[in-house]
């Protein structure tokens, strides 16, 4: 069985473009590969968090995971924390990855260019990649499906594998990313230049998985759109392109069928669909997660048991990366 790894970092609530980009995505994978989907806590603190917070959003990931379709009797769903592995790998691909590599990856650049002056980097933020780079290998995933901001940094996890396998030996499979088609990047609502984040400061640029209903209209009517008044799916209108996608990486459809069901129709009436759309996929996943957060002790034993599976395979790996590299077995 082919094996798949995918994560989402608890630094603040998740979005629409973490649902469609990544959630929506995994559920297709379940029935016929092994898959190990992933809250990565220790990603989430290469930026400080407000701990009381961290806690409660890794809960509501996992319920909204479970919410959307994640099957945990099929998949094995677990916090990064839980899995010691996951930080021992991280040393030892810390080891084997250069500072070159690193300072390439262009979200480590973003962020650090967007940090305020005197700001200090944590050494963290510049290592992430590594614990990725782990999180994935530990598993040997052959699939990574994640959005396409993360691509880079699945390339780096590759080549990371390739050169411990060659300086040692064959040790790790080579991932893969799976990009979603129209998923690949859903845009900031406000600004469709840029991807829709978690972490941006207006909340009218992002639309979260458990927001109501009026919230999701309002932040819909209040997206950004241009001054052509005709729904098309082109780059000279990124805004309208941006709502296109969302409709189609919901409905499953071709943008080309949406632009076509709205000819001669304006914005208003477009945008009201597309609020529709978005309220229709999330009503039933915000019904059942936040079902599933008034029982903890449900979820505790679904994370407890996740992590068993997890450490299970993934120490197979990290013993063998131990061995490689000439660390004494205890005894
Ligand atoms: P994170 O938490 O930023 O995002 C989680 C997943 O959601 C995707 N995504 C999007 N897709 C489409 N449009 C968007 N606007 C959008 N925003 C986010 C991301 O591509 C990602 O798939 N480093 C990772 C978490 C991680 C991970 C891993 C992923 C840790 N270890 C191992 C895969 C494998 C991250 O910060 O994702």
């Amino acid at each position: 069985k082919k094996i798949v790894l995918s994560a989402i970092k608890p630094s603040g609530e998740i979005t629409l473009g973490n649902y469609l980009g990544a959630i929506k995505n995994w559920i297709g994978f379940q029935d016929e590969y092994e898959c190990f989907y992933c809250i990565a806590d220790l990603h989430a603190i290469t930026v400080r968090q407000e701990p009381r917070l961290l806690r409660k959003r890794v809960l509501e990931i996992l319920a909204i995971y479970i919410a959307s379709g994640l099957d945990y009797t099929k998949s094995t769903l677990f916090v990064q924390s839980h899995v010691p592995a996951h930080s021992e790998a991280s040393w030892i691909l810390t080891c084997n990855a250069n500072m070159g590599e690193l300072s390439r990856m262009t979200q480590y650049k973003d962020k650090t260019a967007k940090l305020k002056e005197n700001t200090s980097i944590s050494a963290g933020l510049f290592n992430y990649p590594v614990l990725m780079a782990a999180d994935i290998l530990i598993y040997n995933a052959d699939f990574v499906p994640v959005g396409i901001d993360q691509k880079q940094h699945v390339e780096l996890a590759r080549d990371i594998a390739q050169r411990f396998n060659s300086s040692y030996s064959d040790t790790f499979t080579l991932p893969e990313a799976k990009i979603p088609e129209n998923a690949a990047k859903i845009m900031d609502l406000q600004d469709p230049s840029k991807k829709m984040s978690k972490s941006d400061d207006n909340q009218n640029s992002y639309i979260l998985v458990l927001d109501p209903p009026d919230v999701i209209r309002r932040k819909i009517g209040r997206a950004v759109t241009d001054s052509v008044g005709v729904v098309n799916y082109t780059d000279e209108q990124p805004g309208v392109k941006n709502l296109i996608n969302i409709i189609c990486a919901i409905k499953n459809v071709k943008p080309d069928e949406v632009v076509a069901s709205f000819e001669g129709k304006g914005y208003k009436e477009f945008k009201e669909y597309v609020a529709e759309v978005i309220i229709e996929e999330l009503e039933p996943v915000q019904k059942k997660a936040n079902e599933l957060l008034t029982d903890k002790s449900k979820l505790e034993e679904i994370y407890t048991e996740g992590a068993m599976k997890a450490s299970y395979a993934a120490t197979k790996v990290l013993r063998k990366m131990q061995k490689k590299v000439g660390l004494l077995p205890p005894v």
